[in-house]
């Protein structure tokens, strides 16, 4: 198994009102076929075993699931691969680069306050969703396949717009610290299907206006949050969602 040297810069922060800094560590022997958090479990393993706080890093399913793990990595939101999440990345990625030097750190957002070190506090996106990424009409039983007939084309586009996993490059990608990607995929995955017709025009309302009070910037268009996406959603959702919020104006 081959093994490589790499020098992480690492932003350590020790709390919320705290100043941050970059702190140099050197990783060493670190297997090619770790992933990108198997690495920093290896560093936390050697700094806690040198009686020194561990980096903290949010993670949970280690398998582009569950959003919890985006850090900003030399630059680039969950690192060089597209398409890929933080948990997914794995080191040879940098091997095969020759890269040796790897800066990481947080999300960088107004709305996504740092906790400590790499960890940030995206309960904002929460918040969005609590104000209507949801339907709250009575479903009953699971109905027949063809009772309810949806385009093929409208289920693609609201399957694709369901698999953001809410982890937040978006937002720390956008220079304007937009969440438009993030609603714009939630509007348009619930206002493609009949059963988000009741609440449609009070859920893109009541998102943006959440959005707008968290803090998020606006959309320029740079196009940097689909660049980054790991499930590649479209920054057409983000039209839809312009859109919805005009229809629901008039
Ligand atoms: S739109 Fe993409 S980048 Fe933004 S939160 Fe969802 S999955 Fe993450
Ligand atoms: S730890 Fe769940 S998506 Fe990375």
């Amino acid at each position: 198994m081959s093994s490589m040297d790499i020098t992480l810069e690492v932003w350590r922060q020790d709390g919320p009102n705290t100043p941050g800094r970059f702190e140099t560590i050197e990783a060493k022997g670190i297997s090619e076929h770790a992933s990108f958090l198997e690495m920093l479990d290896v560093v936390n393993d050697r700094l806690l075993a040198e009686g020194k706080r561990p980096i903290s890093f949010d993670h949970d399913c280690r398998e582009g699931i569950c959003g919890m793990c985006g850090v900003m990595i030399n630059g680039e939101a969950h690192g060089p691969v597209r398409g890929t999440t933080t948990c997914q990345l794995h080191m040879r990625e940098f091997s095969m680069r020759g890269v040796k030097h790897i800066v990481i750190e947080p999300w960088r957002a107004a709305a996504f306050p740092v906790v400590q070190d790499l960890v940030v506090d995206r309960s904002a996106f929460d918040r969005v969703i609590e104000a209507g990424g949801y339907i709250s009409v009575k479903t009953g039983q699971a109905p027949d396949a063809h009772a309810m007939l949806v385009k093929k084309n409208d289920a693609d586009r609201a399957f694709q717009a369901a698999t953001c996993i809410g982890c937040g490059a978006c937002v720390a990608s956008c220079p304007n610290g937009s969440a438009a990607l993030f609603v714009g995929a939630k509007i348009t995955h619930l206002g493609l299907l009949p059963q988000g017709q009741p609440e449609r025009d009070a859920r893109v309302q009541s998102m943006v206006a959440q959005m707008d009070a968290e803090g998020f910037g606006a959309c320029t268009s740079h196009q940097e949050c689909e660049a980054t996406c790991p499930k590649g959603i479209p920054i057409s959702v983000i039209a839809r969602m312009n859109a919805d919020f005009r229809r629901a104006l008039a």
